[in-house]
């Protein structure tokens, strides 16, 4: 079966808690269980991490590699400055898609910049937890799935 690696970065673990305004009702679990369900209905198995430290992230990326099809990310405030996880994305050759709860061109100046974009399939942002939902479909199609 197919397998999917859904990478939460930091301070996603506090959604529900967190910018409510911003980043809505839905707790991670709520996330991760949704995704869970799309995933048995699509027949994808679906691997889910959270940490708040970028090493973490970067070991979990490097396992990923001949164990895991596709992967998606949604890399917090990593997206906007870490050149180590654009680096570990790519020396892994697996397709990434790029995830975020909100629109990160409509925020910020600095939340514009992706360094994850260039190393990613494509990028899903701006529709809440239904980002994940999307970034789902879109694996599922890469993986010739849906
Ligand atoms: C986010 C957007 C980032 O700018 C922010 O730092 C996050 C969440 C999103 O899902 O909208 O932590 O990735």
């Amino acid at each position: 079966m197919a397998r999917v690696l859904v990478l939460h970065g930091p301070n996603l673990n506090l959604l529900g808690d967190r910018e409510e305004e911003i980043y809505g009702r839905a707790t991670l679990a709520d996330i991760n269980r949704e995704l869970a369900r799309q995933g048995e209905a699509a027949g994808v198995d679906l691997e889910f991490y959270q940490s708040n430290h970028e090493g973490d992230l970067i070991d979990r990326i490097h396992a990923a590699k001949g164990r895991v099809d596709v992967i998606i990310i949604n890399p917090g405030a990593f997206t906007h400055y870490s050149f180590a996880l654009q680096d570990a994305l790519r020396a892994v050759r697996l397709p990434v898609i790029e995830v975020h709860l909100s629109n990160i061109y409509a925020r910020e100046p600095w939340r514009r910049q992706s360094l994850i974009a260039p190393v990613a399939r494509g990028q899903i942002a701006g529709f809440g937890p239904f980002s994940y939902t999307l970034a789902l479909q879109a694996a599922c199609r890469l993986l010739g799935q849906g």
